[in-house]
């Protein structure tokens, strides 16, 4: 395990991935494999674009013909798969890209891991395929898929594939559930990054619904930590969940995240709730701690690093929210109905 494909490598997750395999093992070579679609972007990776141990290909996870041609020319024995269409609002208003690259994408991928007999196939996954999850339990790595969003829809199905090619013929798989990453180079459409940056403009915080829906926000990097450990340490065929084992409301999240920014709690503005919203996703994470992993930044910390750096890093995030995002903010906020909740935060105060 030397020679890594990172798919979706120019990615939130996949370029922290980038940077932190580079730094902690001298000897491995990346090649980032990335279509940059608007989540795309290489700025993520300015910081090793001159290592020489790194190499960029522009590429559709779809594009059987090229994903071989690169497997071949750079020796490939690795890949770990970030690459997808990544945000439920999107896969509401139009599905059709995550059946392509979720799904189809996916199925490419495994096709040429099994063609050139790579020693591993990792595929990074969601805590979103196990759907709701009711008050006083944890997803276990065991407990069935129950996707709810045409997104959560597309990764069960990648995962489904992925272990049937473990099954059927022995690839050398592993999956990763992670819950709601936080952290450098997410793009702002994500809860957290989108908040902290509106509160920066002075705009309000568009909270869905009442705001009490609850997510295990983990720092990027504690997932990175736990790909490798699943990578060198995790057993062929199996799934690990990767999270902080701990779940927050949404308004906690919020208050956190404008206590730190010092700024005042009139920017939230409840609106329209999303369409078959999961109110509740937890993880168990005693498989991934069972082989010496652990999270080091629970939620709140988690929230308070990744404020610092949209604060520090503009020259990031101001260009993003000057382009394309635009038209998508417009389409997506701009006829959504504001909710008065004015007597659900009387109680939640009191
Ligand atoms: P992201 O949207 O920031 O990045 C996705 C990357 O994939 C982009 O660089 C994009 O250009 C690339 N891409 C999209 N379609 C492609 C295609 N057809 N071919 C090649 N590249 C393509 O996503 P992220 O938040 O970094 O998520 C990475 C992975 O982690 C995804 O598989 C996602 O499902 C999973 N995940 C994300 C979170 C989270 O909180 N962000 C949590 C758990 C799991
Ligand atoms: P998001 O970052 O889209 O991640 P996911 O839906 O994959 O968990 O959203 C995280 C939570 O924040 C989720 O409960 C939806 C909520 N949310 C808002 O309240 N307002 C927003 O504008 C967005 C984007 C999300």
């Amino acid at each position: 395990m030397k020679n890594f494909l990172i798919t979706g490598g120019a990615g939130f997750i996949g370029s922290n991935f980038v940077h932190y395999l580079l730094e902690k093992y001298p000897d491995y070579r990346v090649v980032v494999y990335d279509k940059l679609t608007y989540a795309g972007n290489l700025n993520n990776l300015r910081d090793v674009s001159d290592d020489p141990r790194y190499a960029f290909v522009r590429g559709d996870i779809c594009d059987r013909e090229l994903v071989e041609r690169v497997i071949q020319e750079y020796q490939i024995d690795t890949i770990v798969n970030f690459a997808a269409e990544t945000h439920v609002d999107r896969s509401i208003m139009d599905p059709d890209a995550f059946i392509r690259t979720d799904v189809y994408g996916t199925y490419v991928l495994l096709e040429a891991a099994r063609k050139f007999g790579l020693e591993r196939y990792h595929q990074i996954s969601t805590d979103e395929v196990y759907g709701h999850v009711p008050h006083g339990h944890s997803s276990l790595e065991t407990d069935p898929v129950a996707p709810r969003s045409p997104y959560a829809a597309s990764k069960a199905s990648a995962d489904l594939m992925v272990h049937a090619y473990w099954v059927t013929y022995n690839l050398p798989v592993t999956i990763s559930r992670g819950s709601n990453n936080i952290g450098p180079y997410q793009y702002p459409e994500k809860v957290v990054p989108l908040f902290v940056t509106n509160a920066l403009e002075g705009k309000p915080l568009p909270v869905y619904g009442d705001g009490r829906q609850m997510r295990d926000y983990q720092w990027v990097g504690d997932h990175c930590e736990g790909i490798d450990v699943i990578l060198h340490k995790g057993e062929l065929g199996e799934i690990y969940n990767i999270g902080t084992g701990t779940e927050i409301e949404n308004l906690t999240m919020v208050e956190i995240l404008l206590d730190e920014l010092g700024a005042p709690r009139s920017l939230i503005q409840h609106v329209e709730d999303r369409p078959g919203h999961d109110r509740r996703y937890s993880l168990n994470v005693d498989k991934l701690k069972a082989l010496g992993w652990e999270s080091r930044h629970d939620c709140e910390a988690a929230i308070r690093a990744t404020v610092r750096w949209y604060v520090e890093n503009e020259w990031w995030w101001r260009p993003i929210k000057e382009g394309e995002f635009k038209e998508y903010y417009e389409k997506m906020y701009g006829n959504r109905k504001v909710l008065d909740m004015s007597e659900t935060s009387a109680s939640r105060e009191s």
